[in-house]
């Protein structure tokens, strides 16, 4: 496991108000990732780019325990694959809040809390099968396979994801080098 010893409130996000607080995305994240049933004869690998699909909350509804049917009804579910080396650049999720769960094999996740008027603190951990990560609005990371076998996670937006915001460190600093739009960029 690669590591870097930081606080615990970088290791482990912890939502900071109620409406920032997706433990609901969270339940429903590893509840899609241990359904493989529901998605697995879906999934695609793909040598150029990571390959992402939309799972249709009207699929997965019926699977799910009623305690998770309010939160699906606001949320976007992404399915994705990370072949070996494959990942996204430094991001955030804009207003969005969620969480994302590794259905198989392990993603590296690089996590960057922006500073006040210092540093930005980084954080890496490696996340196995069965790890859920959870976020509030403005969460940066980045999200790498760094190891030899494919992977796939499912991802929760609450709201939906509208824009994410690419990063690059600079003299120590989150700087932000672009903005992607939902129906122009992806
Ligand atoms: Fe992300």
């Amino acid at each position: 496991m690669t590591s870097t010893v930081l606080p615990t409130a970088l290791t482990t996000p912890a939502p900071q108000t109620p409406a920032d607080a997706p433990a609901g995305a969270a339940a429903l994240a590893v509840a899609l990732a241990i359904r493989t049933d529901l998605w697995a004869d879906r999934v695609e690998y793909r040598e150029q780019s990571r390959w992402t699909a939309l799972l249709d909350p009207a699929d997965v509804v019926p699977a799910l325990d009623p305690s998770l049917h309010a939160e699906l009804r606001d949320a976007q579910i992404w399915l994705l694959s990370w072949l070996p080396g494959q990942g996204t650049p430094l991001h955030d999720h804009g207003a969005s809040a969620g969480a994302f769960a590794v259905a198989r094999g392990t993603l590296t996740e690089r996590v960057v809390a922006r500073g006040t008027g210092t540093a930005a603190r980084q954080s890496t951990a490696d996340l196995a099968a069965g790890r859920v990560r959870f976020f509030g609005s403005h969460y940066v990371h980045q999200v790498v396979n760094t190891l030899h076998e494919p992977a796939v996670s499912v991802h929760v937006y609450a709201p939906r994801l509208t824009l994410m915001n690419t990063y690059r460190i600079e003299g120590g600093r989150l700087v932000r080098t672009g903005t992607e739009r939902a129906g122009v960029d992806w």
